[in-house]
């Protein structure tokens, strides 16, 4: 697969993500924008947020505090919009204000899979199709804050809460909601002390078939909530929708 050679991008958060994509993206150029005081060889620090107009693209890898705080900004400069920090969509009112702005923008909003395998599968489904989904995401104790002896249910319920509730964890969860609705997800979280890596297991009813998807996920490790092949999916999103990929699949 070819690269993103031609592709100027604006990353906002240059944490795990950000720093990962950097190093593997290839990139024309690279800005970026984070709170915390740092610089990194090879992309541009901007000061203060603000969206640069050579940019193709704005990658959104930091928190769904930033995603409230800059998206309408980023559709109002109509660029093209990835979004990592899906959780920020579970606040309705923001996801109504979103949703209702990108339509008058020409702005694409562009979600990778990210740590859940089988989007493609239910975004091809769809809305009406899907009957239910079911997530049970069982994560290291540690990762969530928790030291326990034994597995813990922590969360059960739907997506909605599950991503206001657990927003650095449950991004999985807002994303199937953006692509079923919120209400048909039902989610669990399971602590586990015994555990090493990040588990989803995805559990999808519809008028057409049955689907089963588990995923083990790898931390990353300068962020074990995330795993790491987060940015490998937010790359192949970009490099389909931006990049010089002739041939696309999935
Ligand atoms: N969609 C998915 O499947 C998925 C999977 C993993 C992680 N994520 C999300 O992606 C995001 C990034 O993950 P990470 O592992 O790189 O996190 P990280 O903590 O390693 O890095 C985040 C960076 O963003 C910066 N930041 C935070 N809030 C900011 C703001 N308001 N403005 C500017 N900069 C800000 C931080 O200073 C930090 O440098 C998180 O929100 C995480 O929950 C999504």
């Amino acid at each position: 697969m070819q690269g993103c050679g031609n592709v100027r991008v604006l990353i906002v958060g240059m944490g795990n993500i950000g720093r990962t994509l950097l190093e593997i993206g290839e990139f024309e150029k690279v800005y970026f924008y984070d709170t915390a005081d740092i610089n990194v060889r090879g992309a541009i620090k901007l000061a203060e947020f603000f969206v640069p107009e050579d940019v193709d693209a704005v990658v959104e890898c930091a928190s769904s505090e930033a995603v409230k705080k800059f998206s309408f900004d980023i559709l109002e400069a109509g660029k093209d919009f990835l979004v990592l920090s899906t959780s920020a969509f579970a606040d309705r009112s923001f996801r109504e204000a979103f949703f209702e702005r990108l339509q008058r923008s020409t702005s694409r909003l562009i979600i990778p899979s990210g740590a859940v395998g089988g989007l493609d599968v239910v975004v091809a489904l769809g809305k009406d199709m899907v009957e239910k989904v079911l997530l049970e995401t069982r994560k290291p104790s540690v990762s969530l804050g928790m030291e326990a002896s034994e597995q813990r249910v922590v969360f059960e319920g739907n997506a909605e809460n599950a991503a206001l509730l657990f927003p650095k964890n449950m991004n999985v969860a807002a994303t199937l909601g953006l692509v079923v609705g919120f209400e048909k997800v039902h989610v669990r979280l399971v602590a586990d002390p015994w555990l090493s890596y990040n588990v989803h297991i995805l559990t999808v009813e519809s008028k057409i078939g049955k689907y089963r998807f588990e995923m083990e996920n790898f931390p990353s490790p300068s962020n074990p909530k995330t795993s790491a092949i987060t940015a490998y999916s937010a790359l192949k999103s970009l490099k389909d929708r931006c990049g010089e990929s002739k041939i696309l699949i999935g």
